[in-house]
């Protein structure tokens, strides 16, 4: 390559001129080493119970906790501008919340009936239905506590059985978020023996203790429940090839595609995770991220689109083979404007 080095005989013009490529937009677009699609993305959503009930989420603009009716006219929505992949989490009634989170497990609770309702009206659209405790537990904690300890194989018996439930509703995919060892193992086994073999498991592998998270224990309601932190279960900030090992395991007890949880922090984590076991890698933009780039957007600091595409165009660049984003319906309607 040649620098600013004699090339042509006056020795003062770049002969190697990158911006070249970049003079028109159809040059740019024909170079483009990564592409940012709808079918990419995978919409996060907060279910209430009732009917006609809509709240706000103030820590996250833009994002609607509904029941169930109105759930399924937003989803009709979303899958009419081409978002086909949901995340379920629902806002359960604290009166329904107990220290052994029972109703995690229950046949017919909000999630079971919310995955129901959908799979019914809109059979085309795949649904992530989160697996852990702390939507219904009244620690907040995604497993069960005793003498302030998160226990491990006592959490992992509840949620094979929270992932039965929410197999025979519908689910297209369990998705377990709470870090437990061993969970993803034994939730394959006993999919497997009901005879759920074509129900996929996506294991939140890498799920870092994030201060990212804030504004979701919002909208679920599980902040003012918690006590203490997550640091016993979700991984260490400062760490990476632990993240590898975690990956590793759950591959090893049949996940199908893994995750990385937060994504704009920890974008080595799902270029290297990509890159060493080349299986599907989703990556999770959490409220924390969303929120601060509408924070910042609301300000009039940033630019609300271009920085919402930018975000989710690196977790691609990255090396995602897909994106959970709070901003995938508005995504969707960008993309398509372009
Ligand atoms: C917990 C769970 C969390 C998120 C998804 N599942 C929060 C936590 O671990 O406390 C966070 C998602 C987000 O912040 O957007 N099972």
């Amino acid at each position: 390559m040649s620098g600013l080095t004699v090339v042509n005989g006056l020795g003062r013009f770049p002969r190697t001129r990158p911006r070249r490529l970049r003079g028109a937009a159809w040059s740019r677009n024909l170079v483009a080493e990564t592409h940012l699609s709808v079918s990419d993305l995978i919409w996060p959503v907060f279910v209430l119970d009732g009917e006609g009930q809509r709240e706000t989420v103030p820590s996250m603009p833009g994002v609607e906790r509904m029941s169930i009716d109105l759930l399924v006219d937003a989803v009709g929505e979303a899958s009419n501008l081409g978002v086909k992949a949901l995340a379920l989490f629902p806002k359960v009634d604290p009166s329904l919340k107990t220290s052994d989170g029972r109703e995690a497990t229950k046949a017919d609770n909000l999630m079971c009936r919310a995955i129901r309702a959908l799979k019914a009206a809109h059979p085309d659209v795949g649904l992530f239905c989160d697996v852990a405790l702390d939507p219904y537990n009244s620690d907040g904690h995604d497993g069960i506590v005793r003498d302030g300890i998160i226990l491990n194989d006592e959490t992992v018996e509840v949620l094979v059985k929270q992932s039965l439930v929410q197999a025979a509703a519908g689910a297209d995919v369990i998705g377990p978020s709470d870090m437990m060892d061993g969970r993803i193992g034994a939730i394959r086994d006993a999919l497997d023996q009901a005879g759920y073999t074509h129900v996929q498991i996506m294991a939140y592998a890498a799920k870092y203790a994030s201060a990212y998270y804030g504004p979701f224990r919002d909208a679920i309601g599980s902040d003012g429940a918690l006590k203490g932190d997550k640091k016993t279960y979700q991984m260490d900030a400062r760490n990476t090839d632990e993240a590898l090992r975690e990956v590793a395991m759950d591959l090893d007890e049949g996940a199908d595609s893994v995750m990385v949880k937060p994504g704009m922090p920890y974008l080595d984590i799902v270029q290297r995770v990509r890159e060493t076991f080349a299986v599907p890698t989703l990556v999770y933009q959490v409220s924390g991220e969303y929120a601060m780039i509408k924070a910042a957007a609301g300000n009039g600091w940033l630019d609300n689109d271009s920085a919402v595409l930018e975000s989710l165009m690196a977790f691609k660049r990255a090396g995602a083979n897909a994106i959970f984003t709070y901003a995938a319906v508005e995504a969707a309607r960008l993309l398509r404007r372009e």
